[in-house]
């Protein structure tokens, strides 16, 4: 099999001629005159593990209550496995929805609470149970099954929930902060058990997060909301190393903007900044001399020397001071002063150990590829 065709396989949003699963066709919602999510399109494919990314109240709960059935579109149109939603009850669609709450009943045991739902759809105990048992067994609880929720730990009980809201087998699970309630640590973990049991379910997932980190960790693709559109769609990589507007490279890790127009827009692009003289950025279609654009720089793109490199025609070079050192053990975090006063954001790698770091108050160079430097236009 060629790269492409494999790539089609795994990664059906890049073969233009795949049929989504999901289909959101100009989707607006609006209470009273407030405008939550406002003419959103987007297409997700099955196996996928989506997430939806933004800030709080930019409508990502209320696009992922449509998509359940507890919330009716004022316009526009859902589609899934090619059925449209419209009319449909919430209990007679293909999906389920966990809430960040999780709502579990208090007095029931972890295996009650799992098999209600099967029990209420009038399947025998037999069956029911043993599905429970399968369940339990995926989200690794069966030792805990007789205990009730108030016995258990918060990823627990978030296990339970998410057994609770498979074992109906819906074809699309949706989940609204899922690891909201639990601490850094225990979050990452539940990430990593979260992507194997959808990895081995193959079920659709659809996760809400104001989180970039867990997005970035658990998505094939993220949709970026701001203010009840979707800004950018794309794989973690995609959007963290092509973001498309300023909104989108700041809100996914850190990055140093600059503003600036274009002198050529040749391949480097070379860019005249009042903060930083002229730069030079990786090449992209549709730059016109003159057009006014932003400089986004990651900081780990960014090196610092005591010494002048080498000029180059591909590398951006400014001398300046460290104002502040941020020691993270893994890495560093320095604020670099340039010669206008601009700080500028730089984090170094502490993978080889340095016996002589680079500290406060150093004069110091600053450079980075011009492929490091994206022209951005929005
Ligand atoms: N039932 C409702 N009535 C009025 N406004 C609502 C209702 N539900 C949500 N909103 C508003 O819509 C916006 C988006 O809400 P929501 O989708 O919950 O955001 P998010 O989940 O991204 O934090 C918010 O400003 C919220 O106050
Ligand atoms: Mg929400």
């Amino acid at each position: 099999m060629s790269d492409t065709a494999l790539a089609a396989d795994t990664k059906p949003w890049r073969d233009t001629t795949a049929r989504p699963f999901i289909s959101i066709r100009n989707i607006t919602k609006r209470f009273g005159d407030f405008t939550a999510v406002n003419d959103i399109s987007l297409d997700i494919y099955q196996g996928e593990l989506f997430c939806l990314l933004g800030g709080s109240g930019c409508g990502k709960s209320t696009l992922l209550r449509m998509l359940a059935g507890f919330e009716v579109p004022t316009a526009g149109q859902i589609l899934i496995d090619g059925q449209d939603m419209a009319g449909v009850p919430a209990d007679k669609r293909p999906t389920n929805m966990m809430f960040q709450s999780y709502a579990l009943f208090p007095h029931m045991s972890v295996e009650k609470n799992v098999a209600y739902g099967l029990l209420r759809e009038g399947k025998s105990r037999a069956e029911a149970y043993a599905r429970v048992a399968e369940m339990l067994k995926l989200v690794k609880l069966e030792a805990l099954a007789k205990r009730k929720p108030h016995q258990l730990s918060g990823g627990q009980r978030q296990r339970v929930a998410l057994a609770r809201s498979l074992i109906k087998q819906p074809k699309l699970l949706l989940l609204d902060e899922p690891l909201g309630a639990l601490d850094k640590k225990l979050r990452e973990e539940t990430q990593f058990e979260l992507i194997r049991i959808q990895e081995t379910l193959g079920v659709t997932f659809i996760v809400v997060t104001h989180d970039q980190d867990e997005a970035m960790t658990l998505a094939t693709r993220i949709g970026v909301m701001n203010e009840g559109v979707i800004t950018q769609v794309g794989e973690p990589r995609a959007i963290y190393e092509h973001p498309k507007s300023r909104f989108v490279a700041d809100f996914i890790g850190s990055v140093n903007l600059f503003e600036g127009q274009v002198r050529d827009p040749g391949a480097p692009v070379v860019v005249e900044t009042p903060e930083l003289g002229t730069m030079k950025a990786l090449a992209r279609e549709g730059l016109s001399a003159g057009q006014q654009v932003w400089l986004a720089l990651r900081p780990e793109r960014v090196s610092l020397t005591r010494t002048e490199p080498a000029a180059s025609d591909s590398v951006n070079t400014l001398p300046g001071v460290v104002e502040d050192v941020a020691y993270m053990g893994h890495m560093s975090h320095f604020r670099v002063r340039l010669a206008n006063g601009r700080m500028l954001r730089v984090t170094l790698s502490n993978r080889l150990h340095d016996e002589d770091p680079i500290s406060w108050d150093e004069a110091v160079f600053a450079s980075w590829n011009a492929s490091a430097m994206r022209v951005l236009t929005e």
